[in-house]
């Protein structure tokens, strides 16, 4: 699943005034292990799905996660860890990141970023189907990223309402594919990858999910990601 959030000049410029992000080289790992990867899947780059996070995307949620002290989060889409590494640098110490992925390899390489970055303690890799580990989890938890949906509702949809504690917020990323919906206009010709009809599921999933009463949502556009208060009241 191409990302194609593509930078533009704004966010090359708040890049340059930001200072250095702390975990650059597992984006850019991640962006190498994905040419690879694809060399031995039949679904090519799209099949390993590694396309990693913004730095400008995950300095907002951080600032998120600091000022309501989030100590859980739950990822689906794991990819290399470059994310996870993010939350478990806002979580602190006795705070907790679990992030699943499909592919044992990618979660070998969050393992040993984790490690490498002192963090091995405070992220948990867990290997297999967003669909089954979910059913597996029993905790609720602060914030709920899910970095593995695209381009539809995904199946596991009512699960993440379960496990989004109420007060918490579940976080959405790819919604930059609401815009090229909506528009018309995109740098990608998703049908050749979503099928023919994606752009009204994807906007059909935006209405779904404004819909929904458990939460109230936001869509921001830059950096693209949806913001899903899980209501106290529903
Ligand atoms: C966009 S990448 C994640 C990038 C990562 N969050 C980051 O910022 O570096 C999506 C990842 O989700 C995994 N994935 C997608 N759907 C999944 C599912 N239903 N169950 C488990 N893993 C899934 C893919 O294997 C891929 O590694
Ligand atoms: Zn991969």
């Amino acid at each position: 699943m191409p990302d194609h959030d593509e930078p533009t000049r704004l966010d090359d410029f708040l890049s340059s005034i930001q200072g250095a992000d702390p975990f650059a080289e597992v984006a850019d790992a991640s962006e190498a292990h994905r040419v690879e990867h694809a060399s031995t899947l039949a679904g090519g780059e799209q099949e390993c799905g590694v396309y990693p996070s913004s730095a400008l995307k995950m300095r907002l949620l951080a600032a998120i996660g600091r000022a309501t002290n989030a100590k859980r989060v739950l990822e689906i889409g794991g990819g290399l860890g470059y994310s996870a590494l993010w939350f478990a640098d806002f979580v602190g110490d006795g705070g907790l990141v679990e992030t699943i992925d499909r592919f044992a390899e990618h979660v070998e390489a969050i393992r040993r970023y984790a490690e490498r970055f002192g963090m091995g303690d405070r992220i948990s890799a867990l290997a297999g189907e967003a669909d089954d580990i979910m059913l597996t989890l029993d905790s609720t938890y602060d914030i709920v990223h899910d970095d593995g949906w695209f381009g539809a509702q995904p199946s596991y949809y009512d699960r993440l309402a379960d496990l989004v504690r109420p007060g918490g917020l579940l976080v959405m990323s790819n919604w930059f594919l609401l815009e090229h919906a909506v528009t018309g206009q995109s740098p990608v010709d998703w049908s050749q990858v979503l099928g023919p009809t994606w752009a009204e599921e994807i906007k059909s999933y935006a209405r779904r999910l404004a819909a929904d009463e458990r939460y109230d949502v936001s869509f921001v556009q830059r950096p693209a990601v949806a913001l899903a208060y899980r209501r106290t009241d529903a």
